[in-house]
């Protein structure tokens, strides 16, 4: 997988983003396309697919349980769905290399399945909290051993599940999905209760496949044994892979930068609300809905920026926007602090330390705390900063470079692919200095 890969991006300072730019397919969404489709009844044809090594793993790994899929050609996929009950046991242990949706979604739906599977992953994955889903999924019956609570992941084989009411401890939709798609094997209604919203897609999709979902604020439910059927899926351009270009827009005097067909379901904004407190001039347009998700352009012409207390309730609705904003609010005038944001400990590295540790290199005062960061803005240098093969911070720095005063190397930028594959080759058609070379 990519992470065998040493490759470092070298930013040269200054720049600014113009032009009109498609930022690849929602992350979220072409999980669940390959997931649901491959559940269904007829063939789903999906376009604006994320060719990225985590859809791809997902997609991978439904291929191994014996479901067709054909492509993906130029963002087409065609999934030949077997039905609530078609799929077939992997010859081998499914590998989800970096992508924690994949392993927490699909130990939910094989839960459900009269075989076992085992899930592993590559190092990041591997040290990843499991727990938030095999806990409510035993108490529905399921069997599954772990590493004392991370992956590898076995699910055994033919367990009765029976519906829980469940109240979740953290606002993640990947434990809200796992969950609801256990539910769907399982005898009875299953209800989950999320803390806070958070992006509703796998609710949106079921619907769209036809199965019946209750919402009811934040409450949802769904009850075991009805069937899906194959739907068209048109995936909207990411807003967290919009979001690396927004926040360049937004530091860098100049710009003016649209990104078309953007993603804006409300569980997804967090960044445009965000931005738009510390004075980011952001204007949408073209809004419309697609396969029943809002899409719009977003266009993002420079103004300064203001230190700000981020909004709690903005969290879990940025949740993977952090580390972007972070260079932000480093390029802000006066104090950002952000709070509640514990999970951000837990994604692909902790970005809230790899966040801190690179901007202090790099001259800012920013300040980790238990569950967020302080920062105040300033004036950013240059210098070697690692991004912990996390995507979203190798991305995040590179966006720094358009203030920087000097070169940003940044370390271990293979990860890109999980989300983003010509993320270097739209950077630089949109104004950054960008190379990537290989170690
Ligand atoms: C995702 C949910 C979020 C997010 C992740 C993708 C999903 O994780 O960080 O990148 O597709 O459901 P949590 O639900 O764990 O917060």
């Amino acid at each position: 997988m990519s992470s065998e890969l040493k490759k470092n991006y070298i930013v040269q300072p200054g720049g600014k983003l113009q032009g009109y730019i498609r930022v690849p397919g929602d992350k979220s969404i072409s999980h669940r396309s390959i997931m649901l489709g491959s559940l269904a009844e007829g063939t789903t044809e999906v376009t604006g697919f994320l060719e990225g090594d985590d859809a791809l793993a997902t997609l991978a790994s439904f291929r191994a349980m014996g479901v067709k899929i054909d492509g993906p050609k130029d963002g087409k996929v065609s999934v030949h769905g077997v039905g609530m009950h078609g799929l077939k046991v992997a010859e081998d242990d499914v590998y989800l290399g970096n992508s924690g949706t994949s392993i927490r979604l699909l130990s939910g739906l094989l839960s459900g399945q009269d075989f076992e599977t085992t899930l592993t992953g590559d190092k990041s994955l591997s040290g990843r909290p499991m727990r938030r889903v095999t806990d409510p999924l035993a108490q529905m019956g399921a069997v599954i051993d772990s590493n004392e609570g991370k992956p590898p992941l076995t699910i055994k084989a033919g367990n009765a599940l029976k519906g829980i009411t469940y109240t979740l401890p953290m606002a993640s939709a990947q434990v809200k999905s796992c969950l609801l798609l256990a539910g769907l094997y399982a005898e009875g209604k299953t209800t989950v209760t999320q803390p806070a919203p958070t992006r509703d897609h796998t609710e949106r999709m079921l619907s769209g496949m036809g199965y019946e979902v209750d919402v009811q604020g934040d409450t949802v439910s769904v009850e075991g044994g009805g069937k899906l059927t194959a739907t068209k899926i048109d995936v909207p351009a990411d807003i967290s892979s919009a979001t690396f270009f927004m926040v360049g827009a937004a530091i860098s005097e100049g710009s003016d930068i649209t990104l078309t067909h953007v993603g804006i379901n409300p569980t997804r904004i967090g960044v445009i609300n965000i931005l738009r407190l510390m004075g980011a001039n952001i204007s949408l347009s073209n809004e419309k809905v697609t396969g029943g998700e809002p899409v719009a352009d977003i266009r993002i012409i420079y103004a300064p920026l203001k230190g700000i207390n981020i909004p709690e309730d903005q969290v879990p609705l940025a949740i993977d926007e952090f580390p972007a904003l972070f260079v932000a609010a480093a390029c802000a005038d006066g104090q950002t602090v952000l709070t509640g944001a514990e999970e951000l400990r837990v994604k692909e590295s902790d970005r809230i330390q790899a966040m801190a540790d690179g901007l202090q290199i790099l001259g800012i005062d920013a300040k980790s705390t238990a569950d967020g960061i302080i920062i105040n803005g300033g004036v950013i240098g240059s210098g070697e900063v690692e991004s912990h093969d996390d995507h979203r911070i190798a991305m995040s720095f590179a966006m720094a470079g358009l203030q920087a005063g000097g070169t940003i190397q940044i370390n271990d930028c293979a990860n890109v692919a999980t989300s983003f594959p010509n993320f270097v080759g739209l950077a630089k058609e949109a104004g950054l200095e960008i190379d990537e070379v290989d170690e």
